[in-house]
C-alpha cells in the first residue's frame, strides 16, 4: 500500500519547539516514563510506552517508533504511533539503515533534500526532519533503532540527542 500525503484524521502536523521548551517537555516526558516502566523488562511494552510518552509532551513528534533488528543487516518496524510504517528496512537503506550501520544518532534537518529511496525512504511523504538514534542491549550489541519523524524542517537537534541517547541507554 503505498503512502499517501493526506493526513488521517487522528494525526496533526508538527509543532516546532525553542531550546527551553523542548528541554522542558524532555524533563517531564522522562520523568513519567521512568515512573510507568520502574522495573519493567519486556522490551515491546517498554517501546510502546516510550513512544506514547514521547508523542504527549512533544508537539513535533508526527510519527515515532522502533525498527527491531531482525536479521544479519535488517531492521523490521516494532510498536509505532503514526501513519503506515516501512515494514522492513536493509541496513543499506535509509536514515535508519546509516543509524544502524555507523551505531550513531542520525539528525536530518531537511528529509526531501535527501536522495530519495537510497539516503532516505519516505514511508509518509509529510515528513519533513527526523531524528534515529541506536539502542543498544546489555551486551552491548544493537539491538534496534529509535526513529523521529516531524512534517517541519529542522525539528530535531543536539537537546533531542542528549535526551533520546540518555532515555535508550537508561530503558534497554
Ligand atoms: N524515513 C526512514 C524510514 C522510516 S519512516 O520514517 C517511518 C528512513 O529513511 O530510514
Amino acid at each position: 500500500m503505498s503512502a499517501s500525503a493526506a493526513m488521517p484524521y487522528f494525526i496533526k502536523p508538527s509543532v516546532n519547539l525553542d531550546r527551553s521548551a523542548k528541554t522542558e517537555a524532555y524533563e517531564q516526558a522522562l520523568m513519567a516514563i521512568q515512573a510507568n516502566l520502574e522495573g519493567e523488562t519486556d522490551a515491546t511494552l517498554k517501546m510502546a510506552t516510550i513512544n506514547c510518552l514521547l508523542k504527549t509532551y512533544l508537539p513535533y513528534y508526527y510519527w515515532v517508533g522502533f525498527y527491531v533488528k531482525s536479521g544479519e543487516r535488517r531492521l523490521s518496524v516494532g510498536p509505532y504511533q503514526g501513519t503506515l510504517g516501512c515494514l522492513h528496512i536493509s541496513y543499506d537503506k535509509g536514515v535508519c539503515g546509516r543509524a544502524a550501520r555507523e551505531e550513531k544518532t542520525q539528525i536530518v534537518p531537511d528529509t526531501h533534500a535527501l536522495q530519495q529511496g537510497t539516503d532516505h525512504i519516505a514511508c509518509d511523504p509529510n515528513s519533513r526532519s527526523e531524528i534515529v538514534v541506536p539502542v543498544f542491549g546489555k551486551d552491548g550489541a544493537l539491538i534496534a533503532v529509535f526513529d523521529v519523524d516531524s512534517t517541519l524542517n529542522n525539528s530535531f537537534d543536539e537537546v533531542d540527542q542528549k535526551y533520546l541517547e540518555r532515555l535508550m541507554k537508561e530503558v534497554f
